[in-house]
């Protein structure tokens, strides 16, 4: 098999670039390991930055997403029982984010692809990228039980942190950054309305928690919970409970229960690889860096990644120009590091550490009560938000 560009892995990151490439005009084929099924349906975050709408819309993937997406003007933050809202527009020249999930996103992307793009082969395990700093990368990989190779002009890694193409960087050349945490999510999907019509994220004493949603009759949620957590190890009643304490108020406010149809816990980890490209193997999304989830960064990331790509190779196919894509990595890291910065002091300042001191917290409430207080705070959670634009 040959094409342009081979894409190994369809999450949101190898699916996006995969339409980019074809809305300009450039053929690629997209190896995913799993099966379609199981992409569909893998739980993750659900916070679209505006830019990352843009790019959904410009690419024809925004009609579902434009009448199911809630657009939401800003957070709640809640600690010491107390409310506080950040509004975005009127912090940011109007700027907002839209709820949409990302397995929503990946299954537009999916229909997308398979009705008017290139091949999507599922079930196609890459087994490891070779000659990536040659003119002809390839990519070995299996499918039903049979040994092929695909042969590409470029290779984009998009599969995850756990994929292949990063070991395909010479050790010499690889540069990791990484912080885990003490901590994990415990999140549940429950059949109920949303308690609150925006996201609520709640410092207590006893962990963080997070009031999220699908839609307006599925509510999200999640619990700070020890990192090595059992999901298993908490009764739904355990769940309610630990969730009205953490988000209780003064006001009388209240969380409405309902039946809880998943659970599962989601470790914590900050992780960038440097650099993103070697030779003509470029790696975008979570195979390059990962952020924890408290900033609601990932997706919106990946995005940034595959456009900058995507628009460094169209440059080179219109101008005969290797500039772009010489410049590829050193791009996106700028963004991804104001990512990583942003999604870090989000989560330190809205977890109680199980090894910080008294005095940290305390910091971390003055830094609350500071955000609350005053405008410029106020400004600079929002602006991280909603996102920083793509160029
Ligand atoms: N061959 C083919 N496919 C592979 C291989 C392989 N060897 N290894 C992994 N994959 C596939 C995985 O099955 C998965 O579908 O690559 C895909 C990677 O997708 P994601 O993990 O969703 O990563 P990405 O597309 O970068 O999306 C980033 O996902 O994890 C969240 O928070 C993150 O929201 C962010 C987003
Ligand atoms: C989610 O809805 O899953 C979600 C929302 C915001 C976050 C993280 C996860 O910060």
């Amino acid at each position: 098999m040959r094409t342009t560009v081979g894409i190994i892995g369809a999450g949101p990151a190898g699916l996006l670039l995969a339409r980019l490439l074809h809305v300009a005009g450039i053929d690629s084929v997209v190896l995913e390991s799993r099966d379609r099924a199981y992409v569909e349906h893998r739980q993750r975050a659900g916070i679209l930055e505006q830019g990352t709408v843009d790019v959904l819309r410009a690419a024809g993937a925004g009609e579902r997403m434009d009448r199911e997406g809630l657009r939401h003007d800003g957070i709640e933050l809640r600690f010491a029982r107390q409310r506080h809202r950040v509004d975005f527009p009127g912090l940011t020249d109007g700027r907002s984010v839209l709820v949409y999930a990302q397995t929503e996103v990946c299954k537009d992307l999916i229909a997308l692809q398979l009705r008017e793009s290139g091949p999507l082969l599922f079930e196609a395990e890459a087994l490891a990228v070779e000659d990536a700093d040659t003119t002809r990368p390839r990519v070995p990989f299996r499918r039903d039980g049979r040994a092929d190779v695909l042969e590409c002009d470029y290779v984009v890694g998009c599969d995850g942190f756990w994929g292949v193409a990063r070991t395909a960087f010479p050790t010499e050349l690889s540069q990791a950054f990484e912080r885990t945490y003490p901590y994990g999510w415990l999140g549940i999907l429950a059949d109920v309305a949303p308690s609150h019509d925006e996201l609520v994220y709640a410092r207590h004493d006893r962990g963080f928690a997070l009031l999220s949603m699908r839609s307006p009759q599925v509510s999200r949620l999640y619990l700070q919970v020890p990192a090595d957590t059992d999901a298993a190890d908490w009764s739904d009643d355990a769940v309610w409970a630990e969730l009205e304490r953490r988000f209780e108020t003064t006001d009388g406010w209240r969380l409405e229960r309902g039946p809880i149809t998943q659970k599962s816990v989601t470790p914590m980890r900050s992780y960038v690889h440097e650099p993103m490209r070697y030779g003509r193997l470029f790696l975008a999304g979570d195979a390059a860096h990962i952020v924890p989830p408290t900033g609601a960064k990932g997706l919106n990331l990946a995005v940034g990644d595959v456009v900058t790509f995507a628009r460094a190779l169209t440059h080179r196919t219109e101008t005969g120009s290797d500039g772009l894509l010489d410049d590829y990595s050193a791009t996106c890291l700028r963004r991804v590091w104001q990512a990583e910065r942003f999604s870090y002091d989000m989560t330190t300042l809205l977890h109680p550490a199980p090894d910080a001191t008294a005095f940290e917290h305390r910091l971390h409430i003055a830094r609350l009560e500071r955000i609350a207080a005053n405008r410029a705070a106020r400004t600079d959670l929002a602006e991280g938000y909603t996102g920083f634009p793509l160029d």
